[in-house]
């Protein structure tokens, strides 16, 4: 196995946030997404996800509709002004969005030992996987989470009683996809606080 191939994909997926217009997945592209996010380790292996794959014009533009009243509530309260010129024409650039719902009764015995989101833990590690394949079939990728759960559950017919890890924007990037830099780690050895030799 060449281990250098994951270390290159972990630097090449970078959020993209502005898609080439029509230039739609193949089915089995889609689903070789899929299955990859179900690789992902699980508590129980209950495998708590389930996925809505979104390609229709209509329900993209509702997915924006939600994101432009995200925007809205965040500048309402007070929130950071530059929201306001961040654009979110991606939401309906991009030729497919996959929601991915978790059940949290699927989580583990977490709930018995003050750890209720096995869950979630998992359907982040499943949209990992996902990205990472997404990026190796050449697609950019965007882990999209700037809405009312409530408003995007209606959109989706998403039971109330399940959550959604996100909205994963798919599609070929249009131009460089900007680059994201990472401060170095805070590692601490044995102790947290006792500063760890990183060599
Ligand atoms: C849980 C989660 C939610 C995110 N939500 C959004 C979002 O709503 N809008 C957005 O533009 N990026 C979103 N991102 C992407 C992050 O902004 C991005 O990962 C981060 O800035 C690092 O950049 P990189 O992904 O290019 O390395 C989200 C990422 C995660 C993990």
């Amino acid at each position: 196995m060449d281990y250098s191939t994951l270390f290159f994909l972990l630097q090449e997926r970078r959020s993209c946030r502005s898609f080439q217009p029509g230039q739609s997945l193949e089915p089995d592209e889609v689903m070789m997404i899929i299955k990859a996010g179900q690789q992902a380790p699980n508590p129980l292996n209950q495998q708590p996800w389930s996925f809505v794959v979104i390609t229709s014009p209509e329900a993209r533009k509702k997915l924006r509709q939600a994101g432009e009243q995200a925007k809205q509530a965040v500048l309402e309260q007070g929130g950071p002004g530059w929201v306001g010129g961040f654009s979110i024409d991606f939401m309906e650039e991009a030729p497919l969005v996959i929601a991915v719902v978790v059940d949290p009764r699927k989580g583990g015995l977490g709930e018995y030992f003050n750890q209720p989101l096995g869950s979630v833990q998992a359907g982040s590690a499943c949209m990992q996987n996902m990205m990472l394949a997404a990026t190796t079939l050449g697609f950019g990728t965007l882990w999209f989470t700037f809405f009312d759960p409530a408003a995007v559950k209606l959109i989706l017919s998403i039971p109330d009683d399940h959550e959604i890890i996100g909205l994963l924007f798919v599609g070929k990037a249009s131009g460089e996809i900007p680059s994201s830099r990472r401060r170095d780690p805070v590692i601490y050895a044995d102790s947290f606080g006792v500063e760890y030799d990183q060599g």
